[in-house]
């Protein structure tokens, strides 16, 4: 072989591999940067702290004990959480560690508190607009849920709906008090997470598995 077009050659090799190593270096530097963009402030964080306000009873929801209740003077902070990228929300009270979920029968639905729902689909709420400045929630998967409580804060159950009655008492009428603490974005996010890493891995739900980066790919028994 011509030692000219060796030398060359070699020298080709050796500018490639460092142009390589170059590109790996300076991509390794662009993807070290943070993943986790929903921990960070703003619409699109997926896990918010929110006090809900009941324009009826005019108190603030919770759960309590097995029921769920307007009857806090105090703005009571819940977690909502964004389930699949979509409007959907769950509603998790951290003092009860329990989401509010629907339970019903033919005729009435009534939310209860559920430590780990088995059927996450029956825990959405999404927020429809009412007249004023209130908002109503009702469940995704039958919007005729409709969240209501009566003026002693217990929940109104089995009544048609009333908001297009106008009486001075509104059962749907919520107002969301945004409990965003500006100091810390990440903090309700891990408070809520921390909680679900506690259940056992294969019983928590795959959209909150996903939500909070839980592995699921060591428990798959079941
Ligand atoms: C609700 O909480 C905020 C702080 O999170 C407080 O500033 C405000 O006064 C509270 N409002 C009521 C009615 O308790
Ligand atoms: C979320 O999306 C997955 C598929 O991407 C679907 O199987 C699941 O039912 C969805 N969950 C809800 C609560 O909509
Ligand atoms: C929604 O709930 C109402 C009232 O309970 C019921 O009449 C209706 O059939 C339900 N719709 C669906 C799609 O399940
Ligand atoms: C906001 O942060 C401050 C300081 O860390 C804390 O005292 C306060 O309770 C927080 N408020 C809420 C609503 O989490
Ligand atoms: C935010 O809170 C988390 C715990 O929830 C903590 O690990 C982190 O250090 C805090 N960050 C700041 C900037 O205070």
């Amino acid at each position: 072989m011509n030692p000219y077009v060796s030398t060359i050659s070699q020298l080709l090799v050796v500018s490639a591999l460092r142009t390589l190593i170059l590109m790996v270096l300076i991509s390794g530097v662009v993807h070290s940067g943070p993943v986790h963009h929903q921990k960070t402030c703003g619409d699109l964080q997926p896990i918010k702290p929110a006090a809900f306000y009941n324009s009826c009873s005019k108190k603030y929801l919770r759960v309590n004990n097995k029921d769920i209740v307007a009857d806090t003077d105090t703005n009571n902070t819940l977690f909502t959480i964004t389930v699949n990228n979509s409007h959907g929300f769950l509603l998790f009270d951290p003092i009860a560690n329990m989401f509010v979920c629907w339970k019903y029968n033919k005729k009435t639905s009534r939310l209860v508190p559920k430590r780990n729902p088995k059927d996450i689909s029956l825990c959405i709420f999404e927020e429809l607009p009412t007249d004023g400045a209130y908002t109503k929630y009702v469940s995704t998967k039958n919007r005729s849920y409709v969240m209501s409580f009566k003026s002693n804060g217990q929940q109104r159950i089995g009544k048609k709906s009333n908001v297009k009655k106008r009486s001075k008492c509104q059962p749907e009428a919520f107002m969301r008090v945004s409990k965003q603490n500006g100091s810390n974005c990440s903090s309700t996010y891990n408070d809520f997470c921390e909680r679900m890493k506690r259940i056992k891995r294969h019983k928590v739900r795959e959209e909150i598995r996903q939500l909070c980066a839980i592995d699921n790919s060591v428990h798959r028994k079941n």
